[in-house]
């Protein structure tokens, strides 16, 4: 069970001068934003602020599509996938000047603090405004990858992995009665997590990820060795799950080597499927906290960070840390797939 932070256990957070906050979401989706975003704004609402709705992250920020939330614009959403505020890429927003527009939308609109429910690349930009403009500003950790330092979980990452097993079963079907050889992408493009809890829970035979340290001992020579070590023992199916951005250069071209070996295989690539759908009961749960807690720190006087999860507490922890740090991801989960795969 979920720990929240001591500055959560007030009752009431009614004297706070935080008295008009702003909610976005930027990067990719995940499900699960919806349930942060309802949180945000009857969290904000039930203590007496004021929140308002920013469409289309960053972008539509600089384009001042902001809105007022009342109870009811959350209404009916915390089951729904992808994200009512839509969301955007907004590669001008890495230029100072920009942020200075954004900044300025922010004053008018007179936002005493903003909610920002993202990755890693979104934190940047909040840590970025904080610093610039000196409004306080915190981050939902909200991403299928999985791939923030310091959290332990993300909104998305549970349903995310849940969608792609409920896809490996079905495929592991057809796999088995044809005895066929699958690559199964599933995203990630930096990071290994969602392959390596999809092909455990798929119980899948081989699991290649994009970590730096693991490509020395994935080749295609171990991934054969792998096939060859099944089929020894009676298999006559093999699932291979893949991370998009594994070192062999796509599964496409992963197919095309193993191929030259003598080993056929078909691919199926997820994609975006796992970033869609009805988020899971973890995710619903984790977003409702996080999304009360960020509006608690906003009262509370927090000035920056994003609201983290550690063990079993929520945290606030600097943006200023996360910079340049990654998710540290452990090869001992990679060993033990490999032994439950024998
Ligand atoms: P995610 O938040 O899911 O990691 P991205 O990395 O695509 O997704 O980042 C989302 C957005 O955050 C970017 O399109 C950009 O607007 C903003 N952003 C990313 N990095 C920075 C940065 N260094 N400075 C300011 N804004 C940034
Ligand atoms: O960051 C989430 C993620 O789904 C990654 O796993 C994937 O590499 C990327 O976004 C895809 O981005 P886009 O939807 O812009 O193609």
């Amino acid at each position: 069970m979920l720990k929240v932070p001591a500055f959560s256990h007030k009752k009431t957070f009614t004297n706070s001068k935080m008295r008009r906050i702003a909610v976005l979401t930027s990067g990719g989706d995940a499900p699960g934003m919806n349930a942060a975003i309802r949180a945000v704004v009857r969290t904000g609402l039930a203590n007496g602020a004021q929140v308002f709705g920013i469409h289309r992250g960053y972008a539509g920020l600089l384009e001042e599509m902001i809105q007022p939330m009342v109870p009811s614009s959350v209404a009916n959403i915390i089951q729904r996938g992808g994200t009512i505020l839509r969301t955007s890429r907004c590669p001008e927003f890495l230029e100072k000047s920009t942020r200075k527009k954004a900044l300025a939308i922010l004053k008018k609109h007179q936002i005493d603090g903003l909610v920002v429910i993202g990755g890693d690349g979104s934190f940047r930009g909040a840590l970025a405004l904080s610093l610039e403009g000196k409004i306080p500003v915190v981050g939902i950790p909200g991403t299928i990858d999985m791939d923030i330092p310091f959290t332990d979980e993300t909104i998305g990452f549970d349903t995310a992995v849940n969608t792609g097993i409920q896809l490996i079963d079905k495929i592991r079907d057809t796999a088995s009665s044809h005895d066929r050889i699958f690559l199964v992408e599933v995203m990630g493009r930096n990071s290994g997590m969602i392959a390596l809890h999809t092909g455990i829970g798929g119980g899948a035979e081989s699991i290649i990820v994009p970590e730096s340290r693991t490509p020395k001992k994935q080749t295609v020579d171990s991934i054969c060795a792998s096939i060859d070590r099944g089929a020894r023992r009676g298999k006559t199916s093999h699932i291979i799950v893949v991370a998009e951005g594994c070192s062999f250069g796509g599964v496409t071209h992963l197919a095309e080597m193993l191929e030259a070996r003598g080993y056929g295989s078909h691919i199926a690539i997820l994609g975006h499927t796992q970033r869609g759908g009805s988020p899971s009961a973890h995710d619903r749960m984790l977003a409702s906290v996080l999304g009360a807690v960020s509006v608690h720190a906003l009262f509370s006087g927090i000035k920056e960070g994003m609201i983290g999860v550690q063990g079993e507490n929520v945290k606030v922890v600097s943006f200023k840390k996360l910079t340049g740090k990654r998710q540290k991801f452990s090869d001992d989960f990679l060993e033990i797939a490999k032994a439950l795969a024998v």
